[in-house]
């Protein structure tokens, strides 16, 4: 039976306001999570009877993309869940991945599209954005209008985001992770109640559309002074979002001293920052002593893809510690 593997993401512009039809800028990262299925006598997953409450995401991605007899689910993570790169997203596209493989139905776009039903019933609200990327892989640009690069729409609660593939120069980032575990639903919940009470709230989103589609210049520009300062920007305003914590703002700090620009990316409130950066070991060494785990990525890179050999792809990061497998971890999701 097949092996998938699917990467995480990150958020370079965009976070929050995606969901309320804004644009957002995801980059695939080079952290995987691989996913095998296998005919069982029972649902199962990683050796444990399946779970709808534990296994909300793959239980989900059964009724989604399966449909058929038994199976027994083993996934493999280099991802720490909850950190904002993407794990659950990562870990439902590789699933999803694995059980149309599984049928023959291996297709990135129907992954994608499948994936984010799955997202969306589990968080209770979701943009396509990490579903899509993961499924894409290089970089997406999730806009309300259509564009150069268009890969494909997908519809929700009387909204349309057109998902858009988008090249990725050679950057370096580093990432600075809290280890504090953040929900995005209960997060998306909490932008939502502000913007409908607060114009300030609904001003920032606006502007935060406008990043997006700057980012998006600078980007193919490869200007990274420019890409710095409008991560910069955006941190501020999700900040006034109410989604930022302490110590998201200490490694921001930290980090800022060496580099291009820095943020939160992801649904905030924990998880992770990033920093766009020349100099990544001194960076990583500046978000160790604020109390963050730094890991240096590549973006850019491959979506979901069937593993011939059935190992994960992920390598060590250069300059940070290599994040300890979470293999038989239950996945809860972000
Ligand atoms: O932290 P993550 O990986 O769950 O990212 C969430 C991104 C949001 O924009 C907050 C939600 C979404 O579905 O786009």
């Amino acid at each position: 039976m097949p092996v998938c593997s699917a990467p995480g993401k990150i958020i370079l512009f965009g976070e929050h306001a995606v969901v309320f039809g804004k644009p957002a800028l995801a980059l695939a990262i080079d952290m995987r999570i691989t996913s095998s299925v296998s005919m069982s006598s029972d649902f199962a997953v990683n050796g444990h009877r399946m779970n709808k409450k534990y296994h909300s995401y793959i239980s989900s991605a059964l009724d989604e993309a399966w449909g058929g007899p038994p199976i027994s689910v083993e996934t493999s993570s280099k991802i720490p869940s909850g950190s904002g790169l993407g794990s659950s997203a990562a870990v439902t596209v590789s699933c999803v991945g694995a059980m149309l493989a599984a049928k023959d139905e291996f297709d990135p776009e129907a992954i994608a599209r499948k994936s984010f039903e799955v997202e969306f019933r589990v968080q209770g609200a979701a943009s396509p954005t990490d579903t899509s990327v993961s499924s894409h892989g290089r970089g997406v640009i999730v806009s309300p209008e259509k564009m150069e690069g268009f890969l494909w729409t997908i519809e929700k609660g009387g909204r349309a985001w057109h998902v858009h593939d988008c090249e990725v120069p050679d950057l370096t980032f580093v990432v600075g992770y809290t280890g504090v575990h953040a929900s995005t639903g209960p997060l998306v919940a909490k932008v939502r109640r502000l913007v409908e009470s607060d114009p300030d709230a609904r001003a920032a989103m606006e502007r935060i559309g406008t990043i997006v589609m700057e980012g998006a210049e600078a980007l193919v520009a490869a200007d990274k002074a420019r890409i710095g300062r409008l991560m910069d920007e955006n941190h501020q305003l999700l900040n006034g979002l109410g989604v930022g914590l302490g110590l998201l703002d200490a490694l921001v700090s930290a980090a800022r001293e060496h580099s291009y620009g820095a943020k939160l990316t992801g649904a905030g409130g924990g998880g992770s920052m990033i920093a766009l950066t020349d100099s990544p070991d001194k960076v990583a060494a500046a978000i160790r002593h604020a109390g963050g785990t730094p890991f240096e990525l590549r973006v850019g890179c491959e979506g979901v893809r069937v593993e011939k050999e059935g190992c994960p792809a992920s390598r060590p990061a250069r300059g940070g510690r290599k994040d300890k497998s979470v293999r038989g971890r239950q996945h809860g999701g972000e």
